[in-house]
């Protein structure tokens, strides 16, 4: 068992204790183990995240900001700048190598950032980092967002950048962040809610299937010719976290009592399975590459018109019972 206490920028983090079953202590280690590896291997995070094309970005920001080009990371500044005040301080959970908590520090410098994340040796290096940065309302602290305990009324939101998918304990969650939000608080997400643990649907399978065979040519089809479901005992070999609960990021959100106060779609449904561990042979300066994903973004929209698919990518602020 491990126990940490911390205090980092107003916002305490009172204790991290692993406290689950051998079982639930075991999948904990082999996410840390992953994590610590992933984060230091940036070359992959391209090779397989559709998201990190800068074509994918322009339609995923289109579709979620009503045509506009506003990267979601400047969407994010621009809407906690304007939600929160100064001396206010921001929670980020599964922050990784906080590159994304430097850049909220520095926009906001009278806003205090407290990122929080498991993987202690990337939590390292982050800190490291950081050092000498001059970034002085940026605070990193090492926990786990399924135990997580953070000191009642200590901050006015938290967040969770594609990390909220990777809670399995999501009634704990939210009510955790419930008991620490200020009044007027919230939780804003910008995260995957598709099918738990990449167990894509009936239609996500038929029409990828589809589009892998009439949109998208041989020579970008290098990982998978046909979508199948990778099995849940492979997912969970690689990151017992991976979208562990995904799909029951919002139901768990309303049924402990949250109003949702925006949401906005991203699209995804479509394109991630398609996509995935494939976006590297998608050259961005290649003209007949960009046109082969336009195809599939007018695909995506049109099944998304007709009620076919749903978004798997969404951005949310919502607010807790008072
Ligand atoms: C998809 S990454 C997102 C990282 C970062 N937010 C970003 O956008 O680059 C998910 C993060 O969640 C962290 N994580 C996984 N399980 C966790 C847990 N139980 N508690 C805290 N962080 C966890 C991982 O270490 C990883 O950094």
């Amino acid at each position: 068992m491990l126990t940490e206490v911390n205090e980092a920028g107003g916002a305490m983090l009172r204790s991290w204790a692993m406290t689950g079953s051998d079982s639930s202590e075991q999948a904990t280690r082999s996410s840390i183990d992953f994590w610590n590896v992933r984060h230091r291997n940036p070359e992959e995070e391209d090779h397989d995240n559709f998201l990190n094309h800068p074509m994918v970005q322009a339609y995923s920001s289109m579709r979620a900001f009503a045509g506009t080009l506003i990267g979601h990371l400047d969407a994010l500044i621009a809407e906690l700048s304007r939600r929160t005040n100064p001396g206010d301080c921001i929670v980020s959970v599964g922050c990784g190598l906080a590159g994304k908590e430097r850049s909220l520090a520095k926009a906001m410098p009278d806003r205090r950032v407290l990122g929080l994340d498991i993987a202690d040796e990337i939590l390292t290096i982050a800190k490291l980092d950081l050092e000498g940065s001059g970034i002085d309302n940026l605070q990193l602290v090492h926990g786990d967002f399924n135990h997580l305990e953070l000191e009642e009324n200590s901050c006015k939101v938290v967040l969770g950048m594609g990390a909220i998918h990777h809670v399995e304990a999501l009634e704990g969650f939210w009510e955790s962040c419930r008991k620490a939000l200020t009044p007027g608080g919230m939780v804003f997400g910008q995260e995957y809610i598709g099918p738990n643990r990449f167990q894509w649907t009936e239609a996500q399978i038929e029409c990828g299937n589809r589009a892998l065979a009439e949109i998208v040519p041989k020579e970008h089809r290098v990982d998978h010719e046909r979508i199948d479901r990778v099995p849940i005992e492979t997912m969970i070999s690689l990151d017992p976290s991976e979208a562990v609960r995904s799909a029951e990021i919002l139901t768990t959100c309303k049924q402990a009592g949250y109003e949702i106060d925006a949401y906005t779609g991203a699209g995804g449904a479509l394109l991630q399975p398609v996509l995935m561990r494939q976006i590297h042979s998608f050259d961005p300066q290649n003209w007949q590459h960009n046109h082969v994903l336009a195809t599939l973004f007018a695909e995506e929209d049109r099944l998304m018109s007709m009620g076919t698919l749903g978004d798997d990518f969404a951005m949310f602020i919502v607010t807790p019972p008072s």
